[in-house]
Protein backbone atom coordinates (compact mmCIF):
# COMPACT_ATOMS: atom_id res chain seq x y z
CA UNK A 1 0.00 0.00 0.00
CA UNK A 2 1.48 3.66 -1.08
CA UNK A 3 1.11 6.01 1.96
CA UNK A 4 -1.39 8.57 1.48
CA UNK A 5 0.31 11.84 1.32
CA UNK A 6 2.75 9.34 -1.40
CA UNK A 7 0.04 9.22 -3.37
CA UNK A 8 -1.40 13.09 -2.70
CA UNK A 9 2.23 14.65 -3.94
CA UNK A 10 2.32 12.46 -7.00
CA UNK A 11 -1.25 14.02 -7.92
CA UNK A 12 0.34 17.77 -7.80
CA UNK A 13 3.40 16.27 -10.41
CA UNK A 14 3.60 17.63 -14.04
CA UNK A 15 2.47 15.09 -16.62
CA UNK A 16 3.66 12.80 -18.03
CA UNK A 17 4.39 12.01 -14.24
CA UNK A 18 8.22 11.30 -13.58
CA UNK A 19 9.38 11.89 -9.84
CA UNK A 20 11.17 10.92 -7.15
CA UNK A 21 9.20 11.26 -3.52
CA UNK A 22 11.32 11.66 -0.65
CA UNK A 23 9.61 11.39 3.17
CA UNK A 24 11.83 13.03 5.37
CA UNK A 25 9.57 11.16 8.17
CA UNK A 26 9.95 8.38 7.36
CA UNK A 27 14.07 9.32 7.32
CA UNK A 28 13.59 10.62 10.78
CA UNK A 29 11.69 7.16 11.95
CA UNK A 30 14.22 4.91 10.39
CA UNK A 31 17.23 6.79 12.10
CA UNK A 32 15.45 6.57 15.25
CA UNK A 33 14.68 2.70 15.54
CA UNK A 34 18.51 2.07 14.49
CA UNK A 35 19.65 4.05 16.66
CA UNK A 36 17.06 2.21 19.56
CA UNK A 37 19.02 -0.40 18.44
CA UNK A 38 22.49 0.20 19.24
CA UNK A 39 24.57 0.76 22.00
CA UNK A 40 24.41 4.19 23.64
CA UNK A 41 28.28 4.76 23.31
CA UNK A 42 27.49 3.38 19.27
CA UNK A 43 27.93 6.50 16.88
CA UNK A 44 25.33 6.51 13.73
CA UNK A 45 26.27 8.02 10.64
CA UNK A 46 24.60 7.90 7.13
CA UNK A 47 26.39 7.03 4.28
CA UNK A 48 25.68 10.26 1.53
CA UNK A 49 26.42 7.77 -0.81
CA UNK A 50 22.79 6.03 -1.11
CA UNK A 51 21.18 9.58 -1.59
CA UNK A 52 22.76 13.04 -1.49
CA UNK A 53 19.66 14.67 -2.46
CA UNK A 54 20.54 17.81 -0.05
CA UNK A 55 17.35 17.38 2.02
CA UNK A 56 17.69 14.09 2.34
CA UNK A 57 21.46 14.36 3.76
CA UNK A 58 20.11 17.14 5.64
CA UNK A 59 17.13 15.51 7.45
CA UNK A 60 19.70 12.38 8.40
CA UNK A 61 22.61 14.58 9.12
CA UNK A 62 20.11 16.27 12.06
CA UNK A 63 18.81 12.54 12.55
CA UNK A 64 21.91 10.67 13.53
CA UNK A 65 25.35 11.59 15.06
CA UNK A 66 26.91 12.44 11.36
CA UNK A 67 27.67 11.81 8.02
CA UNK A 68 29.91 9.31 6.26
CA UNK A 69 31.41 11.05 2.56
CA UNK A 70 33.74 9.51 0.27
CA UNK A 71 34.47 12.42 -2.15
CA UNK A 72 34.96 16.13 -2.15
CA UNK A 73 31.76 16.73 -3.64
CA UNK A 74 30.07 14.77 -0.54
CA UNK A 75 32.19 16.37 1.54
CA UNK A 76 30.82 19.68 0.58
CA UNK A 77 27.19 18.38 1.05
CA UNK A 78 28.01 17.08 4.64
CA UNK A 79 29.53 20.61 5.60
CA UNK A 80 26.64 22.58 4.35
CA UNK A 81 24.19 20.28 6.13
CA UNK A 82 25.97 21.21 9.50
CA UNK A 83 26.79 17.85 10.51
CA UNK A 84 28.02 16.81 13.57
CA UNK A 85 30.30 14.60 12.79
CA UNK A 86 31.90 13.45 9.24
CA UNK A 87 34.16 10.45 8.45
CA UNK A 88 35.75 10.81 4.96
CA UNK A 89 36.28 7.07 3.52
CA UNK A 90 37.30 6.00 -0.13
CA UNK A 91 39.83 4.29 -1.92
CA UNK A 92 41.38 7.32 -4.08
CA UNK A 93 40.99 10.47 -2.08
CA UNK A 94 43.12 13.77 -3.73
CA UNK A 95 45.38 15.50 -1.72
CA UNK A 96 43.23 18.50 -2.19
CA UNK A 97 40.16 16.07 -0.91
CA UNK A 98 42.62 14.87 1.97
CA UNK A 99 43.26 19.01 2.82
CA UNK A 100 39.41 19.70 2.94
CA UNK A 101 38.96 16.72 4.87
CA UNK A 102 41.24 17.95 7.93
CA UNK A 103 39.66 21.71 7.57
CA UNK A 104 36.62 20.19 8.18
CA UNK A 105 37.64 18.54 11.06
CA UNK A 106 36.91 14.76 9.51
CA UNK A 107 38.14 11.57 10.71
CA UNK A 108 39.63 10.58 7.56
CA UNK A 109 39.33 6.35 7.10
CA UNK A 110 42.23 5.86 5.79
CA UNK A 111 42.76 3.23 2.64
CA UNK A 112 46.93 2.57 2.65
CA UNK A 113 50.11 4.17 3.56
CA UNK A 114 50.50 6.15 0.87
CA UNK A 115 47.33 8.02 1.25
CA UNK A 116 48.53 8.14 4.99
CA UNK A 117 51.60 10.16 4.16
CA UNK A 118 49.52 12.06 1.72
CA UNK A 119 47.64 12.68 4.28
CA UNK A 120 50.51 13.92 6.91
CA UNK A 121 51.53 16.26 4.08
CA UNK A 122 48.21 17.46 3.29
CA UNK A 123 47.17 18.20 7.49
CA UNK A 124 50.93 20.16 7.44
CA UNK A 125 50.28 19.82 11.44
CA UNK A 126 46.67 20.50 11.63
CA UNK A 127 45.15 17.54 14.11
CA UNK A 128 43.45 15.25 12.17
CA UNK A 129 41.45 11.87 13.20
CA UNK A 130 42.67 9.07 11.50
CA UNK A 131 40.81 5.32 11.18
CA UNK A 132 43.12 2.38 9.19
CA UNK A 133 40.68 0.85 7.05
CA UNK A 134 41.89 -2.96 7.06
CA UNK A 135 41.22 -5.82 5.00
CA UNK A 136 41.12 -8.40 7.30
CA UNK A 137 41.87 -12.30 6.96
CA UNK A 138 38.47 -13.42 8.59
CA UNK A 139 35.28 -13.91 6.46
CA UNK A 140 32.55 -10.88 5.77
CA UNK A 141 29.04 -11.68 6.84
CA UNK A 142 26.81 -12.93 3.91
CA UNK A 143 25.40 -10.36 1.93
CA UNK A 144 26.41 -9.26 -1.36
CA UNK A 145 29.31 -6.61 -2.58
CA UNK A 146 32.41 -8.38 -0.14
CA UNK A 147 34.83 -5.94 0.61
CA UNK A 148 36.90 -7.65 3.28
CA UNK A 149 38.08 -10.87 3.31
CA UNK A 150 38.71 -12.03 -0.42
CA UNK A 151 41.09 -9.57 -2.95
CA UNK A 152 39.15 -6.02 -3.36
CA UNK A 153 40.95 -2.69 -3.86
CA UNK A 154 39.72 -1.39 -0.65
CA UNK A 155 42.04 -0.81 3.00
CA UNK A 156 45.34 -2.01 3.81
CA UNK A 157 46.64 -5.59 3.91
CA UNK A 158 46.63 -7.24 7.34
CA UNK A 159 50.74 -7.44 6.56
CA UNK A 160 50.83 -3.25 6.13
CA UNK A 161 49.41 -2.32 9.43
CA UNK A 162 52.53 -2.12 11.45
CA UNK A 163 54.29 -0.14 8.61
CA UNK A 164 50.99 2.52 8.56
CA UNK A 165 50.83 2.49 12.58
CA UNK A 166 54.71 3.76 11.99
CA UNK A 167 53.98 6.66 9.84
CA UNK A 168 50.69 7.61 12.14
CA UNK A 169 52.79 7.62 15.33
CA UNK A 170 55.96 9.91 13.50
CA UNK A 171 53.29 12.40 12.37
CA UNK A 172 52.79 15.82 14.34
CA UNK A 173 48.81 16.12 14.76
CA UNK A 174 47.73 12.73 13.84
CA UNK A 175 45.64 11.15 16.50
CA UNK A 176 44.89 7.36 15.37
CA UNK A 177 41.41 6.36 17.22
CA UNK A 178 41.03 2.87 15.65
CA UNK A 179 40.49 0.62 12.47
CA UNK A 180 37.39 0.88 9.72
CA UNK A 181 36.48 -2.77 9.10
CA UNK A 182 33.41 -1.95 6.92
CA UNK A 183 32.68 -5.68 4.62
CA UNK A 184 29.58 -6.20 3.33
CA UNK A 185 26.51 -4.83 1.35
CA UNK A 186 23.06 -5.48 1.83
CA UNK A 187 22.93 -8.65 4.42
CA UNK A 188 19.70 -9.64 5.91
CA UNK A 189 21.04 -11.88 8.19
CA UNK A 190 21.26 -9.65 11.35
CA UNK A 191 22.71 -12.48 13.96
CA UNK A 192 26.02 -13.05 11.32
CA UNK A 193 26.00 -9.32 11.08
CA UNK A 194 26.12 -9.34 14.89
CA UNK A 195 28.98 -11.86 15.03
CA UNK A 196 30.83 -9.89 12.34
CA UNK A 197 30.68 -6.78 14.84
CA UNK A 198 32.15 -9.20 17.89
CA UNK A 199 34.81 -10.55 15.37
CA UNK A 200 35.95 -7.23 14.39
CA UNK A 201 35.86 -5.64 18.15
CA UNK A 202 37.81 -8.51 19.11
CA UNK A 203 40.00 -8.41 16.16
CA UNK A 204 40.74 -4.52 16.64
CA UNK A 205 41.39 -5.02 20.36
CA UNK A 206 44.43 -7.54 19.91
CA UNK A 207 45.88 -5.44 16.77
CA UNK A 208 45.88 -2.37 18.74
CA UNK A 209 47.35 -4.47 21.59
CA UNK A 210 50.39 -5.63 19.14
CA UNK A 211 50.71 -2.15 17.55
CA UNK A 212 50.58 -0.09 20.33
CA UNK A 213 47.19 1.53 19.21
CA UNK A 214 45.10 3.90 22.15
CA UNK A 215 41.75 2.29 20.80
CA UNK A 216 38.67 4.61 20.93
CA UNK A 217 36.88 3.52 17.59
CA UNK A 218 36.24 0.20 15.84
CA UNK A 219 34.19 1.56 12.82
CA UNK A 220 31.81 -1.60 11.04
CA UNK A 221 30.98 0.69 8.23
CA UNK A 222 27.47 -0.35 6.78
CA UNK A 223 25.82 -2.94 5.21
CA UNK A 224 21.86 -3.53 6.81
CA UNK A 225 20.04 -4.84 3.59
CA UNK A 226 16.54 -4.38 2.44
CA UNK A 227 15.03 -7.37 0.28
CA UNK A 228 13.55 -5.71 -2.81
CA UNK A 229 11.85 -9.12 -3.97
CA UNK A 230 10.53 -10.32 -1.16
CA UNK A 231 9.81 -6.96 0.99
CA UNK A 232 11.08 -7.63 3.85
CA UNK A 233 14.28 -5.66 5.79
CA UNK A 234 16.95 -6.47 7.64
CA UNK A 235 15.65 -6.40 11.63
CA UNK A 236 17.68 -4.69 13.71
CA UNK A 237 16.09 -6.08 16.61
CA UNK A 238 17.81 -9.30 15.75
CA UNK A 239 21.34 -7.98 16.54
CA UNK A 240 21.13 -8.59 19.96
CA UNK A 241 23.76 -6.89 22.51
CA UNK A 242 26.35 -5.36 21.22
CA UNK A 243 29.83 -4.66 22.51
CA UNK A 244 29.61 -1.02 24.81
CA UNK A 245 33.10 -0.62 24.21
CA UNK A 246 35.44 0.05 22.52
CA UNK A 247 32.92 2.63 20.74
CA UNK A 248 31.74 1.33 17.60
CA UNK A 249 30.90 3.32 14.54
CA UNK A 250 28.22 2.28 11.94
CA UNK A 251 27.86 4.27 8.98
CA UNK A 252 24.40 3.22 7.16
CA UNK A 253 23.58 3.57 3.80
CA UNK A 254 20.96 1.79 2.34
CA UNK A 255 18.92 0.74 5.52
CA UNK A 256 18.34 4.49 6.20
CA UNK A 257 17.64 5.95 2.90
CA UNK A 258 15.84 3.09 0.87
CA UNK A 259 12.39 3.09 2.22
CA UNK A 260 12.00 6.95 2.24
CA UNK A 261 11.82 6.62 -1.43
CA UNK A 262 8.98 6.15 -3.80
CA UNK A 263 9.88 6.64 -7.73
CA UNK A 264 7.01 7.27 -10.02
CA UNK A 265 6.68 6.74 -13.49
CA UNK A 266 3.81 7.08 -16.06
CA UNK A 267 2.97 4.50 -18.78
CA UNK A 268 3.35 6.23 -22.18
CA UNK A 269 2.01 3.12 -24.07
CA UNK A 270 1.44 -0.51 -23.62
CA UNK A 271 1.87 -2.52 -26.19
CA UNK A 272 2.05 -6.42 -26.66
CA UNK A 273 4.85 -8.17 -29.04
CA UNK A 274 5.84 -11.93 -29.68
CA UNK A 275 3.32 -12.50 -27.01
CA UNK A 276 4.38 -10.29 -23.97
CA UNK A 277 3.12 -7.23 -22.62
CA UNK A 278 5.41 -4.00 -22.25
CA UNK A 279 4.39 -1.04 -19.99
CA UNK A 280 6.52 1.51 -21.32
CA UNK A 281 7.09 4.47 -18.97
CA UNK A 282 8.86 8.39 -18.84
CA UNK A 283 11.61 7.12 -16.93
CA UNK A 284 13.56 3.72 -16.58
CA UNK A 285 16.99 2.39 -15.52
CA UNK A 286 18.64 6.25 -16.32
CA UNK A 287 16.68 7.15 -13.11
CA UNK A 288 16.73 3.89 -11.18
CA UNK A 289 19.51 1.61 -12.30
CA UNK A 290 19.35 -0.71 -9.14
CA UNK A 291 16.95 -3.74 -10.35
CA UNK A 292 19.47 -3.58 -14.01
CA UNK A 293 22.57 -3.67 -12.04
CA UNK A 294 21.72 -6.16 -9.65
CA UNK A 295 19.59 -8.22 -12.42
CA UNK A 296 16.25 -8.50 -10.09
CA UNK A 297 12.47 -7.06 -10.57
CA UNK A 298 11.77 -4.67 -8.88
CA UNK A 299 7.77 -4.59 -7.85
CA UNK A 300 5.64 -1.90 -8.38
CA UNK A 301 2.22 -0.46 -7.51
CA UNK A 302 0.05 0.92 -9.96
CA UNK A 303 -1.55 4.31 -9.50
CA UNK A 304 -4.49 5.04 -11.53
CA UNK A 305 -4.52 8.86 -13.29
CA UNK A 306 -7.06 10.80 -15.12
CA UNK A 307 -6.54 10.36 -18.95
CA UNK A 308 -5.03 13.59 -19.60
CA UNK A 309 -4.47 13.74 -23.22
CA UNK A 310 -6.94 14.73 -26.20
CA UNK A 311 -6.96 11.23 -27.86
CA UNK A 312 -9.85 9.52 -28.27
CA UNK A 313 -8.87 5.86 -27.03
CA UNK A 314 -7.19 4.88 -23.87
CA UNK A 315 -5.34 1.90 -24.10
CA UNK A 316 -5.60 -0.78 -21.21
CA UNK A 317 -4.89 -4.18 -20.19
CA UNK A 318 -6.51 -6.08 -17.31
CA UNK A 319 -5.24 -9.12 -15.48
CA UNK A 320 -1.80 -9.49 -17.19
CA UNK A 321 2.19 -9.52 -16.27
CA UNK A 322 3.59 -6.79 -17.59
CA UNK A 323 7.40 -5.89 -18.42
CA UNK A 324 8.14 -2.11 -17.13
CA UNK A 325 10.55 -0.67 -19.13
CA UNK A 326 11.96 2.77 -19.91
CA UNK A 327 12.57 5.41 -22.40
CA UNK A 328 16.16 4.03 -23.44
CA UNK A 329 16.62 2.65 -27.03
CA UNK A 330 17.95 -0.22 -25.07
CA UNK A 331 16.44 -3.99 -24.21
CA UNK A 332 17.78 -3.59 -20.99
CA UNK A 333 16.04 -0.50 -19.49
CA UNK A 334 14.01 -2.90 -17.52
CA UNK A 335 12.87 -2.56 -13.92
CA UNK A 336 10.71 -5.03 -13.53
CA UNK A 337 9.76 -8.44 -15.27
CA UNK A 338 6.51 -10.10 -15.68
CA UNK A 339 4.80 -8.45 -12.86
CA UNK A 340 0.88 -9.30 -12.77
CA UNK A 341 -1.89 -5.97 -12.94
CA UNK A 342 -5.28 -5.80 -12.35
CA UNK A 343 -6.14 -3.16 -14.53
CA UNK A 344 -3.03 -0.93 -15.99
CA UNK A 345 -4.04 1.73 -18.48
CA UNK A 346 -2.07 4.14 -20.71
CA UNK A 347 -1.49 7.53 -18.44
CA UNK A 348 -1.58 5.21 -14.82
CA UNK A 349 1.81 6.07 -12.89
CA UNK A 350 4.03 2.52 -12.07
CA UNK A 351 5.18 3.74 -8.03
CA UNK A 352 8.40 1.88 -7.17
CA UNK A 353 8.78 1.89 -3.90
CA UNK A 354 12.25 1.12 -1.62
CA UNK A 355 13.66 3.13 -4.02
CA UNK A 356 15.51 6.16 -1.74
CA UNK A 357 18.84 4.49 -1.51
CA UNK A 358 21.02 4.23 -4.58
CA UNK A 359 18.14 5.12 -6.78
CA UNK A 360 18.89 7.94 -8.89
CA UNK A 361 22.62 8.24 -7.43
CA UNK A 362 23.88 5.27 -9.33
CA UNK A 363 21.94 5.58 -12.41
CA UNK A 364 23.58 7.37 -15.79
CA UNK A 365 21.43 10.45 -16.11
CA UNK A 366 22.74 11.45 -19.34
CA UNK A 367 22.44 8.61 -21.35
CA UNK A 368 19.63 9.67 -24.19
CA UNK A 369 19.47 13.45 -22.53
CA UNK A 370 15.56 12.55 -21.50
CA UNK A 371 14.65 15.35 -18.39
CA UNK A 372 15.47 14.44 -15.11
CA UNK A 373 12.88 13.44 -12.29
CA UNK A 374 10.59 15.79 -10.32
CA UNK A 375 11.99 15.52 -7.00
CA UNK A 376 9.09 15.54 -4.37
CA UNK A 377 10.06 16.55 -0.41
CA UNK A 378 7.74 15.51 1.72
C1 LIG B 1 33.02 2.48 3.27
C2 LIG B 1 31.55 2.37 3.20
N1 LIG B 1 30.81 2.69 4.26
C3 LIG B 1 29.46 2.61 4.24
C4 LIG B 1 28.79 2.21 3.10
C5 LIG B 1 27.29 2.15 3.11
O1 LIG B 1 26.88 0.86 2.95
P1 LIG B 1 25.33 0.47 2.99
O2 LIG B 1 24.62 1.41 2.10
O3 LIG B 1 25.31 -0.93 2.50
O4 LIG B 1 24.88 0.58 4.42
C6 LIG B 1 29.52 1.84 1.96
C7 LIG B 1 28.85 1.38 0.74
O5 LIG B 1 29.41 1.07 -0.25
C8 LIG B 1 30.94 1.94 2.01
O6 LIG B 1 31.69 1.63 0.95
Amino acid sequence: MLPDRVTAALRTAARPVCAYVYDTATLRATAAAVRAALPPSATLLYAVKANGHCAVVRTLAAATDGLEVASGGELALAVAAGARRIAFGGPAKTPAELSGAVAAGATVNVESVLELRRLVRAAAGRPVRVALRVNRAGAAPSGSHHMTGTATPFGLDEADLGAAVAVARAAAGVDLVGFHLHAVSNSLDPAGYAAFVHAAVAWSVSAAAAHGVDLREVNVGGGFGIDYVGGGSFDVAGLGALPAQPPLVFELGRYLAADAGWYAAEVLDLKRTHGRWFAVLRGGTHHFRLPAAWGYSHPFEVLPLPWAEPLPDRPSVRGVEVDAVGELCTPRDVLTRGQPVGELRVGDVLVFPRTGAYGWDISHHDFLRHPPPEVLIL
